[in-house]
């Protein structure tokens, strides 16, 4: 076990931000990561796993312990489905392609999604129609102070829009290890109710999806409007869409009735962020290396050596202006490291 000294994190981060690790060592084995929980010489921890939920503004002065679990197996097959156990550190999209491969329904529609299977627990990550805990069985987490491992089924997990246990009571607590997942192996139930996949298979011409073509529709649409993390530093949407009450949303809605939303249970609206933030003219706004996505308001991006404080000044800039403008808080969806 090697622990380097002052590393940049700029290529852990998807925001692409340049600030040092104190301390820096890979994790590849559970052993190995009780033994480094466990050092003395190094009271603060802090764990990266695929850095694309974070906004870094600060040198990190612990020591960062990068999550490098691989390996996926099976758990349980029966002639419709099949659980399997995934560690933390395989990259979530190649997951996706894999279970594709093996004919594996229920992934399909979060194809390309950055990051890594340890933290898509932490924020229930969705998108077109689907979420994480539709497919999630279970996780195993290590609890950093004890070093034990522990199981958390989906009800543990208390999974909301972008939300768990992870974020609350539970966060800083854990790290993940693995997770469970169950998927079909026929009779798919696909999701293509979300608009823009629907248009994308008519102009295909396609009547009869297959998962890979919903994967393939998510994976254009995706391309079409989200930045490519390799190539401009983000983090995918870097806030939630507002939820209102409907007292809320009346007195919204009468005043701005262009104004897209979608209905929730229990009286409740969400606003699409990306929406207030276009309104309040910063869709395509570039401020230095710090700027709003041109193609998707939501997302913030780092066109090169902007600062973690840059983006998140941008952010505040941002939420501020949509208060003033709307009435409606927006709050970080990114995990912001102060
Ligand atoms: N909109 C605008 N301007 C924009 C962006 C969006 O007016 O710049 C409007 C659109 O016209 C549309 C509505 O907002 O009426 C919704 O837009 P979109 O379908 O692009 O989805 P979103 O609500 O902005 C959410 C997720 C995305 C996910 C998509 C598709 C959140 C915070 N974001 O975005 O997730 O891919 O739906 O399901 O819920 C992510 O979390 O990193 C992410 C990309």
């Amino acid at each position: 076990m090697k622990i380097q000294e002052n590393i940049s994190l700029k290529n852990y981060n998807t925001f692409g931000i340049d600030v040092k690790a104190r301390f820096f060592v890979e994790i590849t084995g559970l052993v190995q990561l009780q033994k480094v929980l466990e050092l003395k010489a190094y009271p603060k921890k802090f764990i990266i796993s695929g850095g694309s939920n974070m906004l870094l503004t600060k040198d990190i002065d612990a020591l960062v312990m990068h999550i490098q679990l691989k390996g996926i197996s099976l758990v349980h097959e029966d002639e419709d489905t099949v659980e399997i156990k995934v560690m933390a550190g395989e990259n979530w999209h190649e997951l996706v392609m894999w279970s594709l491969e093996q004919g594996y329904g229920g992934l399909e529609n979060l194809s390309l999604i950055p990051g890594n299977v340890g933290t898509t627990p932490i924020q229930n990550i969705g998108a077109y129609g689907v979420e994480l805990k539709d497919v999630f069985v279970s996780c195993a987490a290590m609890d950093i102070k004890t070093g034990e491992l522990e199981g958390f089924d989906k009800e543990a997990c208390k999974f909301g829009y972008r939300d768990s246990i992870f974020k609350n009571e539970a966060k800083d607590k854990y790290i993940i290890t693995s997770v469970n997942l169950k998927l079909t192996k026929k009779e798919h139930v696909l999701h293509t109710g979300y608009g823009s996949i629907e248009n994308e298979l008519r102009k295909k011409g396609i009547v009869h999806p297959t998962i890979k073509d919903v994967s393939d529709a998510v994976i254009s649409i995706r391309q079409s409007k989200l930045p490519d993390p390799k190539k401009i530093g983000n983090s995918g949407s870097f806030f939630k869409n507002p939820i209102i009450s409907k007292k809320t949303f009346d007195k919204f809605i009468k005043k701005h009735p262009e104004a897209p939303f979608y209905e929730m249970e229990e009286n409740e609206y969400k606003i699409p962020a990306g929406w207030l933030i276009e309104q309040c003219g910063f869709k395509g706004k570039r401020f230095g290396d710090a700027g709003v996505h041109e193609k998707q308001a939501l997302v913030l991006v780092n066109y090169g050596n902007a600062t973690g404080k840059e983006i998140l000044a941008l952010a505040q800039k941002i939420q501020d202006e949509v208060k003033k403008k709307y009435n409606i808080k927006i709050q970080p969806e990114v995990n912001i490291i102060k």
